[in-house]
């Protein structure tokens, strides 16, 4: 039985081929590290990363290449900030959607005397902006929020709270996990401040690859969460004031560095809008066609305005899980189904604790494919036999 993959939400897969082709390249006949060799192939591998911190200032409207840092992945990039940032008494605003990656820094740094308040979404998981001011008090730092929802695909306003954050004075910082490479993000347009960003997902690089670009300003109060060698002025025992070495010490991960630097090139000349386009044009058809089933409940908006490529269901008479089981043993179907690792975003949802079954649509996804999807979900109308 061929597989369909629709958990690209989660990775994406496959990658395009010019992925794992520099993936294999670097470990084959380059493969030097970066910042310690004086040999020519270890400035191969310094300018090889320099052009990939160059690609995603151009993917993402950044002024300065210094100021991106590569980490293992988003949830590292998220911690630097959230820890580095944050002090006793300090107080954030997170929107009600955030994944764990957001909340659960947030909630074991409550042990250290930090606070946050959740802004109020929509049953459909829309920011209730208007609620935002009366949760600000005169210690809150900054707003943490994610792009899009990885449960049920629906985009936060970026620009609008990108403008709330300038005016009460406080830092924007933005999770692109299920964003980045799709979805144009404008830091400078959108006023923010860090944004963070995993190199596996809609970016198409390798697993285990991320970073944070992230402004002077910001970057001069985090206090680095990480510290070590820098292979720069290695006289001192002090941390380089500088970035990105700041907030990058240690060997980053090259060869994946070399498959996101060829999966950047490879979004860069596809556009985004082609990549956008695909998966909306995808999603539209998934709905529509599910959009008349009596046995499933679609979570989140209805329709493909300000929405991601993910759809997220509920079986109205059948276990989510036995469902999700039943379309990979059936059909082939891979989803993802449970919290999705977000149970403030299923909270508001109304879809908690029971969760969903997500399906999420990616670039290399066909109308076949998807048609294929929503037929097996179609059939998934009787209760099993056990
Ligand atoms: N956060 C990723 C997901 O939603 C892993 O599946």
């Amino acid at each position: 039985m061929k597989q369909i993959y629709l958990d690209n939400a989660s990775t994406t897969y496959p990658k395009p081929p010019s992925v794992a082709e520099a993936v294999g390249d670097f470990i084959s006949n380059c493969g030097m590290n970066i910042s310690r060799g004086t040999y020519s192939s270890a400035f191969e591998t310094g300018e090889m990363v320099y052009e990939t911190r160059e690609l995603l200032c151009r993917l993402f409207h950044f002024p300065d290449c210094k100021n991106v840092v590569f980490t293992p992945n988003i949830t590292t990039s998220l911690n630097i900030v959230i820890k580095g940032l944050l002090r006793k008494g300090d107080h954030v605003l997170v929107s009600s959607m955030e994944h764990n990656a957001v909340m659960r820094p947030l909630v074991q740094m409550k042990e250290s005397g930090t606070d946050f308040d959740r802004i109020p979404c929509t049953e459909t998981g829309e920011l209730i902006l208007s609620k935002a001011e009366e949760l600000l008090r005169p210690e809150t730092k900054a707003v943490i929020m994610t792009h899009g929802s990885n449960v049920c695909g629906t985009l936060m306003p970026l620009k609008e709270m990108g403008e709330f954050c300038k005016k009460h004075s406080l830092f924007f910082i933005v999770d692109s996990a299920q964003t980045a490479g799709v979805i144009p993000v404008d830091m400078e347009e959108c006023s923010i401040d860090a944004l963070c960003f995993t190199g596996h997902k809609g970016l198409l690089g390798p697993q285990g690859t991320g970073g944070l670009i992230i402004n002077d300003k910001l970057a001069g109060l985090l206090v680095p969460l990480i510290s070590g060698g820098t292979g720069s002025i290695s006289h001192t025992e002090e941390i380089p004031d500088f970035l990105p070495d700041r907030l990058e010490p240690g060997t980053q991960n090259l060869p994946g560095i070399a498959g996101l630097h060829a999966s950047l090139e490879f979004i860069l000349e596809t556009g985004t809008d082609t990549i956008r386009q695909h998966e909306l044009s995808l999603t539209e058809q998934f709905l529509s066609e599910i959009s008349g089933m009596d046995h499933i409940r679609i979570i989140g908006q209805k329709d493909t305005k300000g929405r991601t490529g993910v759809v997220s269901v509920q079986m109205k008479d059948i276990d989510n899980a036995l469902a999700a089981y039943q379309l990979e043993k059936e059909y082939g179907i891979l989803t993802r189904v449970g919290l999705h690792c977000a149970p403030s975003a299923h909270k508001t949802l109304g879809t908690f604790p029971e969760g969903t079954i997500r399906f999420s649509f990616g670039l290399y996804n066909t109308p076949e494919e998807v048609h294929l999807a929503a037929k097996a979900l179609g059939r998934l109308n009787t209760p099993f036999p056990y």
